[in-house]
């Protein structure tokens, strides 16, 4: 059967040939096995209700299996044969190329160049899921192959509720993923919950359709360490010479090594799993792979002397990295870590001192052992950590939740007030008052015809845009500006691509419109050859709320609530959105966060642009607006500017209240 035939067939009437267990992927740990056995014939039935009855007397033994081996029911058997990759959008059968683009994303989503576990449906950060199972994924690219501009699919944390009925200009696809009643949000209540098949961790990008592989993650992290460098620099000396450690080769933390290339340092990346740290390795994210801590301590003292620009993997655990450079006073300029404590038990983060197959078998056969180990692996890494930082490292938390685990483990990690934590935030300090509060973010495109001259197009115009914005921006923003069209102009040369077309151009909400707003004229004209999908990661100005993150540099309290990122899928909706996502979690853990995102296609017609417009203003000064409120100084220049350049823009802005008018009152 050919390929658009095996899209529009959906679940297979016949049943597929099971399939084995492929060793040679990188699969998703075992879940922890929390149901009770009635739950377990709830999880049965409901993964047998995707079929017809006549299926499941073989289906039912193979689906019980998977839930006793894996702790989930991922269907293997219908994992389907295809390649699974961003084809160009005219292989898709659709009936409008809105649907079609979304199922280039969600494909090049499950890629295997570019999914953490594919078999597992599982995009990145160990429990992103696109899907629960293969019978959604089957389910959902039919009912895209069959959609008009009058229906909107409707997704429930993965399940397909079916196609609506609806209006041209509404969003093709609404997604909620992890959507809970708030008091059932814990991490095991994931765990409950995604094992009975009801929901799912959609982390940002993965559920949403808008990951693009590292390179979404490797300009965000070049801002930072750039930035992180500008800090520590004494006399205006770039990052040569200077050393970064850290850790986490996976789907975000794999952009580490080479954003230290870019930045112009030596890094030293560890890795617990080889299987990742070969992937960065063959793709060229990361130059050297060293096994041995003598070794690492004598290349690393080499390169540091040499000044070399080179990035080295460790493989192994990052806490006898941090302890040994400690013993050999290697000094660390900057440090961090990317290691996935979003999701600390379910192999996240890896204790130290075992190998990590033992430390697999043990976080499923004996997770209770399992935790301690994890939280007295925290308490030394946070130890040796605090050693490096009296020595002078400037440590930031990297928004993985380091520095909550390590605190919730006991961990000497608290300041001296005992409320907040000893080291920043990296958005604390760099991303927030930096890049957020002027509108920066994570803006990003796709070129659905899946040809790199369109992509070098898209690139040679942003950055003419941004060099004509630039000529008119204020002081404020110029370095922002004068980064990002570096970034630009080095973006190809830097082999950034993996898996789709795509590029990631860090802009404010002027940037992200007249980029936009020149791709679709470009494509009217005929100089892109098929349309340009626009979106972002979640992690933005507006899209998302996290205290311990995107919004924790907010401090009048209300880093704590969720309107932000609410208002922010709704209005997206009905301003233009192709398609539109709400998650809980995402980034720092289930309960922790919510955060939305968005997709646009645009196809050089006027609709477009009146769309793109209309969203991408809303899309980003939400924020602004709301960290102007918060008395956040960047933001209320920004939304200041913002009301000046477009009329129908009515912000509610602070007044400042002098601190000794309330002093002494309570
Ligand atoms: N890059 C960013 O801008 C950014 C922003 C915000 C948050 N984050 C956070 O960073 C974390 C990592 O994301 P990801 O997508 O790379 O996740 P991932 O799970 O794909 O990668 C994490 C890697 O860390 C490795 N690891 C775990 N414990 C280790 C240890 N003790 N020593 C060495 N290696 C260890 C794992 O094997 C895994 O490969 C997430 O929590 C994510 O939310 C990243």
């Amino acid at each position: 059967m050919n390929f658009k035939d095996e899209i529009r067939q959906g679940i297979p009437d016949q049943l597929p040939e099971q399939a084995s267990y492929d060793l040679s992927v990188n699969h998703a740990p075992n879940r922890k096995d929390l149901l009770s056995q009635d739950e377990k014939h709830l999880a049965l039935a409901n993964a047998l209700r995707y079929f017809d009855p006549k299926h499941h007397s073989v289906l039912a033994p193979e689906f019980a299996k998977e839930l006793k081996d894996y702790g989930r029911i991922y269907m293997y058997r219908f994992r389907p044969k295809y390649r699974m990759y961003a084809r160009p959008i005219e292989e898709y059968p659709a009936k409008t190329p809105q649907a079609a683009a979304i199922m280039l994303m969600i494909q090049n989503n499950l890629d295997y160049a570019v999914a953490q576990h594919p078999h597992e449906l599982i995009t990145y950060g160990g429990n992103g899921a696109v899907f629960q199972n293969w019978a959604q994924y089957l389910l959902a690219m039919k009912y895209l192959s069959e959609m008009t501009e009058e229906q909107t699919l409707v997704m429930y944390s993965g399940h397909p509720m079916g196609l609506f009925p609806s209006h041209h200009d509404a969003p093709r696809v609404v997604v909620t993923n992890g959507m809970m009643i708030p008091n059932y949000s814990k991490p095991d209540d994931w765990e409950k919950f995604n094992a009975l098949g009801v929901t799912q961790y959609g982390q940002m990008t993965a559920g949403s359709y808008m990951y693009i592989g590292p390179q979404g993650i490797v300009h965000g992290t070049t801002i930072t360490v750039l930035n992180a460098g500008r800090k520590i620099a004494k006399h205006g000396e770039g990052l040569a010479g200077k050393l970064f450690v850290t850790a986490g080769l996976g789907g975000m933390s794999g952009a580490q090594p080479k954003a230290g290339n870019i930045a112009g340092c030596v890094s030293v990346t560890a890795e617990v799993n080889p299987k990742a740290t070969q992937t960065r390795h063959e793709q060229g994210w990361v130059d050297e792979v060293i096994q041995d801590l003598d070794e690492l301590v004598s290349r690393v003292r080499r390169a540091k002397e040499g000044k070399e620009v080179v990035s080295i993997a460790y493989q192994g655990n990052v806490v006898d990295v941090w302890e040994r450079f400690d013993e050999e006073d290697v000094y660390i300029d900057l440090g961090s870590d990317q290691t996935s404590l979003h999701n600390p038990w379910a192999g996240g983060y890896y204790p130290v001192g075992m190998s990590f197959e033992e430390a697999n078998t043990m976080m499923a056969e004996e997770p209770e052992k399992f935790k301690e180990a994890i939280q007295s692996t925290l308490r030394k890494h946070a130890d040796a950590v605090n050693r490096h930082t009296a020595k002078g490292t400037y440590f930031f938390d990297y928004g993985n939740a380091f520095l909550l685990e390590a605190s919730r483990a006991g961990a000497d990690i608290m300041a001296e007030d005992g409320i907040r934590f000893r080291y920043p935030s990296y958005v604390q300090d760099i991303m927030g008052p930096m890049c957020f509060d002027y509108g920066f973010g994570p803006f990003r495109w796709v070129c659905t015809s899946g040809n790199p001259d369109d992509l070098q197009k898209t690139d040679d115009i942003a950055c003419s845009v941004l060099e004509k914005i630039r000529l008119n921006s204020p002081e404020e923003i110029q370095q922002q500006m004068a980064d990002n069209i570096q970034w630009i102009k080095g973006a190809r040369e830097n082999k950034l691509v993996v898996g789709s077309q795509a590029r990631i151009l860090y802009a404010d909400a002027e940037g992200r419109m007249k980029i936009a707003e020149a791709f679709n004229q470009a494509i009217a004209r005929g100089e892109i050859s098929a349309p340009v999908v626009l979106g972002r990661d979640h992690h933005d100005v507006s899209g998302t709320d996290s205290p311990y993150r995107e919004t924790s540099n907010i401090y009048d309290g209300s880093q704590f609530t969720a309107d932000m990122a609410v208002q922010n899928f709704v209005g997206d909706s009905f301003r233009g959105a192709t398609w539109i996502s709400l998650h809980n979690g995402g980034g720092v853990g289930w309960g922790e966060v919510m955060n939305g995102g968005f997709g646009m296609v645009l196809d050089g017609s006027s609709e477009a642009d009146r769309r793109l417009k209309m969203m991408l203003h809303w899309d980003v000064n939400n924020g602004i607006a709301r960290r102007g409120w918060a008395r956040n100084e960047g933001a209320i220049f920004a939304i200041k500017r913002a009301m000046e350049q477009e009329e129908r823009l009515q912000v509610t802005l602070p007044n400042l209240v002098d601190s000794s008018t309330t002093e002494g009152l309570f």
